[in-house]
């Protein structure tokens, strides 16, 4: 697989103290038609050959259009999905090839907040319970120990003790996700996958569960892979950002930069629909309005997966992929024309 450029660079980070996780050509491709001949064999490419890393303590936003990927990735990083090829480097080990028994206590290191709080919760178990599982399977705490350690969870995601005996039924959805947080936190993991973890809530509530993430990754000290459609709802919370499209990462820089100077065509149409909220402050760009179709994830096109919607569009575009190039510090791109469109 190609993105040599990344590659190299985060092969340097390899040796840096200060990566959590490193994710080195993933791809993850589901058969959709597994009972043909090997050679007529359709795949859905839903994650294809990316690369990027998370530093401990930040927050990496990873953002795109329903279906380009995100929660594969995610759940692939976890070893929900077996990765179909590339390296999953966690404190400098490599998960893919790691055995169930070998996984367990990564496991307990990774976590995940799922965006549907109600599916993502037993709901024949108590709040007790579901918060406990983790508890035990890693044999953290016993007894009155264990109470205490609930207590203390429920507490800090801002619910009340005697909410330990109830069912996720008679819960809020804001509250039903503290719930998915708290289960998280249980096991003290070290990086936390918050895949669209607000979307399902309430505009109102939205707020004060990303605030209490915040607050609790300070604490903490979590790390944060915090998975979300728009570039807007990321912009706050994170440190680095990746933008994703079909299945691969078109741009990936530090949160100031991307919004301050977005060098993708993708990144530059999802900013401008970002509605600027101060009336006299008008934004340079006009709203970048895309035409063409989203192409499939099964058996894409050769070339640029952005090519069917890019007004920029070259016959190189549709013939060679373009590789994730770091065109400044901390910020790589995936496209071949970049240097002319943004003269
Ligand atoms: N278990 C699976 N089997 C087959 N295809 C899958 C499976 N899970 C996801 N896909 C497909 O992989 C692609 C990526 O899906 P994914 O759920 O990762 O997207 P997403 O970016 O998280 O979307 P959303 O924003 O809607 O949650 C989609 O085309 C989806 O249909
Ligand atoms: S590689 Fe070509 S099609 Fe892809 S984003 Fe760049 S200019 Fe557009
Ligand atoms: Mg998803």
């Amino acid at each position: 697989m190609a993105d040599n450029n990344l590659s190299q660079s985060t092969q340097n980070a390899s040796v840096d103290k200060d990566v959590l996780l490193q994710v080195k050509n993933l791809a993850k491709y589901f058969s959709v038609n597994s009972s043909l001949r090997k050679s007529h064999r359709k795949y859905l490419k839903a994650v294809d050959d990316i690369s990027f890393q998370i530093k401990k303590g930040e927050t990496f936003g990873l953002v795109g259009e329903s279906g380009c990927g995100k929660s594969t990735t995610g759940r692939t990083i976890l070893r929900l999905y077996e990765p179909t090829a590339g390296q999953i480097m966690y404190n400098g080990v490599d998960l893919s090839p790691l055995s169930d028994r070998q996984m367990l206590p990564y496991r307990k290191k990774m976590q995940m907040i799922f965006q549907d709080p109600y599916a993502s919760l037993n709901g024949r178990m108590t709040v007790n319970d579901i918060i406990g599982e983790g508890i035990e399977t890693h044999d953290l705490y016993k007894g009155a120990e264990k109470t205490e350690r609930i207590y203390d969870l429920v507490n800090h995601v801002g619910l009340k003790k005697e909410h330990v005996n109830r069912y996720p039924h008679e819960f809020s959805g804001g509250q039903r996700q503290r719930i998915g947080i708290a289960r998280a936190l249980a096991v003290e993991p070290e990086l936390v996958i918050c895949d669209e973890p607000i979307s399902a809530l309430d505009v109102s509530v939205q707020a004060q569960v990303v605030n209490m993430l915040e607050d609790l990754q300070n604490e903490m000290g979590l790390t944060y892979l915090f998975i979300a459609h728009d570039l807007s709802m990321v912009k706050h919370i994170s440190d680095r950002i990746g933008v994703m499209y079909v299945g691969k990462l078109m741009e990936v820089c530090n949160s100031e930069l991307l919004y301050e100077n977005p060098l993708h065509p993708y990144t530059q149409a999802l900013l401008s629909a970002i509605p600027i909220p101060d009336p006299i402050v008008t934004r340079n760009n006009q709203r970048i309005i895309l035409e063409g179709d989203v192409q499939s994830p099964i058996n894409p096109l050769p070339g640029c997966r952005f090519a069917t919607r890019c007004m920029y569009k070259q016959d190189i575009c549709t013939q060679v992929t373009p590789e994730l190039r770091e065109l400044e510090s901390d910020h790589f791109v995936a496209c071949h024309l970049v240097e002319e469109i943004n003269k």
